[in-house]
C-alpha cells in the first residue's frame, strides 16, 4: 500500500523478474513485484482465460481500439479490425521505424510468446555476452535456466507423424533438400498435453492455434513455473495493474518508488509512494530502457552513466511466406507452438524458425521467423517537449536481415521452383521487416551496469532483464535473459545482501 517500507521491489514480471523474485525469497528477503498488465488468473463471459488468435477481442491488445496483427494482411487483404480499448495482453508498441510486441501481464513476453526455449550454440557466447563466463553459463547457469522453465524437446516419431506438424516437416524437406541443417528447437509447451489435444482427449491449445493473445492450456508460461515456485515461498506479493513512474533516491536511504494503479481502460485511478531499499528493474528491453533514460534526463537519477539507452537491437526479426507446390500441401491444423529452424548462422547469419500460420484453412504456405546477424544498434533519448522516450531504429536497418534471410529462401526457391508470398505484410510486399518480437539491450551488462547488472552511480539499482543483452542473441532469447539472471542474483544475494 501506500507509503509502505520494502526491502526488495521488482518493477515487471517476466523471465528477469521472475527470476530475481524467487531466487531472492528462497534465501529469505520478502519481494514485492510491480506488474503494469493483469494478473491472467480470472475467465472471461467465454469461460476462457485468453481469447483466440483469429477472434482477437479487447483481452487481446494492450489500450488500442484495433487490432495490430503481426501479419496484417492475407491473400493482399487487411485483416485488422475494431476492437474494445481494454488492459490486454500484447502490446504492439510503436517505436518510430518498428512496431515492438511484447506482453503485458502477470508472466511478461511468457504470456503471449511461442514458447520456443533455445540456448545458443556455445561457440556464439563471445559475440552475445563477451564480458560473461561462457564456462559456468554452460556448467551452471543455462542447465538451472532450462530445469527452472521446464524445457524439452518434442517426441521426434510423433512429430513425424502428427497431422499438425506436417507444415513443419515440409519446412525440414525443403531446408535438407537445399541443404541446410533443420534443428528440432526445444520448448516450454507440455507435450503429453499436445498429445492429448491431437488425439481429441483434453481442451485444445496449441493444436486450435493459440498463441499471441495468450494459451489456455498446455504451455508453461511464468505463471506455472518461476512465479508459481515464488509465490510458493509466502515471500513475494505481485501487485498487477500497478506501473512504476519513478525511482528516486529516498532520503532516508533507499529509493522512492512512485507507482500508478490502472484501471482496466488504462485511466490512472491511485499514485502510491512506495520506499524499497533494493530495486530490480525488469520491465523487459523496452520498459527498463524508457524508465532509466527518462530517470536520468529528468534529474530523478543523476548519477546513471552514458551507456544508458544505448546498445539495443531487434535480434535481427524478419518474416516471410514461400508459396508452395499443391503437393506441398502445409496443413488445415497446425500447432501453434514451433518447434523447428533452419540453421544457417556460421555460413549466413540466420536461423529461420519453421513458423505456423493457423488460419484454420489449408493456404500451401510456409512461414517462418527468421532470426538474423544485424549488426545495427538504436538508442532511446528523452524527448522532453514530448515528455516521453524514443528509439531512433529505422525501418531501412532491416536490410541486412533481409540479405541473411535471402541466404536461405533464395536458395530453397530456386530448389523448389517456388516463389515468396507477397500477401503477407501488404500488398506485393514480400519481408515482415517492420517488427520485432525479441527487443534485446538499452541497459547493456558490463556499460550501463557493472558486470553483474548493479547500475552505476546508484547502489542498490540493478538492471535484470533482456535490456542488459545487446542486440542480439543468435537464437530466440528467454533462455538466456534467465540463464544470465540466475547468474546475475546469484552473485547479488551472496555479495550485496
Ligand atoms: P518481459 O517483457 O518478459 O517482462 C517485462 C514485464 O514488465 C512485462 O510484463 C511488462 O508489462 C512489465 N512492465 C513494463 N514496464 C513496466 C512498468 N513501468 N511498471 C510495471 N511493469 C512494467 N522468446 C523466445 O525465447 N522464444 C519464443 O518463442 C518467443 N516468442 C515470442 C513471441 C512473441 C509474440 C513475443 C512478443 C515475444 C516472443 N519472445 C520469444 C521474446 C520473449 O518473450 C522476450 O524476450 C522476453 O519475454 C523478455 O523477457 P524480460 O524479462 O526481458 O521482459
Amino acid at each position: 500500500g501506500d507509503g509502505a517500507r520494502v526491502p526488495v521491489l521488482v518493477i515487471g514480471t517476466g523471465y528477469g523478474g521472475s527470476v530475481a523474485a524467487l531466487r531472492l525469497a528462497q534465501a529469505g528477503v520478502d519481494v514485492h513485484m510491480i506488474e503494469m498488465g493483469m494478473a491472467w488468473d480470472t475467465p472471461g463471459s467465454d469461460g476462457k482465460i485468453f481469447a483466440h488468435t483469429t477472434s482477437p477481442d479487447g483481452r487481446s491488445y494492450w489500450l488500442r481500439t484495433r487490432t495490430k496483427q503481426p501479419l496484417s494482411n492475407f491473400l493482399g487483404f487487411p485483416i485488422d479490425k475494431d476492437i474494445p480499448r481494454y488492459t490486454g495482453i500484447l502490446d504492439a508498441e510503436e517505436m518510430g521505424g518498428i512496431i515492438v510486441y511484447q506482453g503485458r501481464g502477470v508472466g511478461g513476453g511468457s504470456l503471449v510468446n511461442g514458447g520456443m526455449a533455445v540456448t545458443p550454440k556455445r561457440e556464439n557466447f563471445g559475440a552475445i555476452l563477451p564480458s560473461v563466463n561462457a564456462d559456468e553459463m554452460y556448467s551452471t547457469y543455462y542447465p538451472r535456466a532450462n530445469a527452472g522453465l521446464g524445457v524439452s524437446t518434442i517426441d521426434p516419431a510423433w512429430f513425424d507423424s502428427v497431422d499438425c506438424y506436417q507444415y513443419s516437416r515440409v519446412g525440414r524437406k525443403h531446408a535438407q533438400r537445399s541443404g541446410f541443417p533443420f534443428v528440432f528447437v526445444p520448448g516450454v509447451y507440455d507435450w503429453d498435453y499436445m498429445k492429448q489435444e491431437a488425439a481429441g482427449t483434453v481442451p485444445k491449445s496449441a493444436v486450435a492455434g493459440e498463441i499471441l493473445y495468450g494459451n489456455n492450456y498446455g504451455k508453461k508460461s511464468l505463471q506455472k513455473t518461476y512465479i508459481a515456485k515464488a509465490k510458493a515461498t509466502g515471500k513475494v506479493t505481485i501487485s498487477p495493474l500497478h506501473k512504476v513512474t519513478t525511482v528516486s533516491p529516498a532520503s532516508g536511504g533507499g529509493y522512492t518508488v512512485v507507482i500508478e494503479q490502472l484501471n482496466t481502460s488504462g485511466t490512472t485511478t491511485a499514485t502510491k509512494s512506495v520506499t524499497a531499499d533494493r530495486v530490480f528493474f525488469a520491465a523487459g528491453s523496452v520498459g527498463t530502457s524508457k524508465l532509466l533514460v527518462k530517470l536520468k534526463a529528468t534529474g530523478a537519477l543523476p548519477q546513471l552513466n552514458g551507456e544508458i539507452g544505448k546498445g539495443w537491437g531487434d535480434n535481427g526479426n524478419v518474416m516471410c511466406g514461400r508459396a508452395n507446390h499443391m503437393w506441398d500441401a502445409t496443413g488445415k491444423v497446425q500447432s501453434a507452438i514451433p518447434t523447428g529452424g533452419i540453421d544457417n548462422w556460421a555460413a549466413g547469419g540466420a536461423f529461420a524458425e519453421v513458423a505456423p500460420l493457423p488460419t484454420g484453412i489449408e493456404t500451401y504456405a510456409s512461414f517462418y521467423l527468421s532470426i538474423t546477424k544485424n549488426p545495427n544498434r538504436a538508442s532511446f533519448s528523452w524527448n522532453a517537449a514530448a515528455g516521453k522516450a524514443e528509439l531512433n531504429w529505422q525501418t531501412a536497418w532491416k536490410q541486412p536481415s533481409i540479405d541473411a534471410a535471402k541466404t536461405i529462401f533464395d536458395k530453397i526457391n530456386s530448389k523448389e521452383g517456388t516463389i515468396y508470398r507477397t500477401d503477407l505484410f501488404g500488398t506485393y510486399k514480400i519481408w515482415g521487416d517492420h517488427l520485432t518480437y525479441h527487443p534485446l539491450g538499452g541497459a547493456v551488462l558490463n556499460k550501463a551496469t557493472d558486470n553483474y547488472g548493479r547500475l552505476h552511480g546508484h547502489p542498490g539499482l540493478y538492471v535484470i532483464d533482456g535490456s542488459l543483452i545487446p542486440g542480439n542473441t543468435s537464437v530466440n532469447p528467454f533462455v538466456t535473459i534467465t540463464a544470465l539472471a540466475e547468474r546475475n542474483i546469484e552473485k547479488i544475494i551472496a555479495t550485496d545482501l
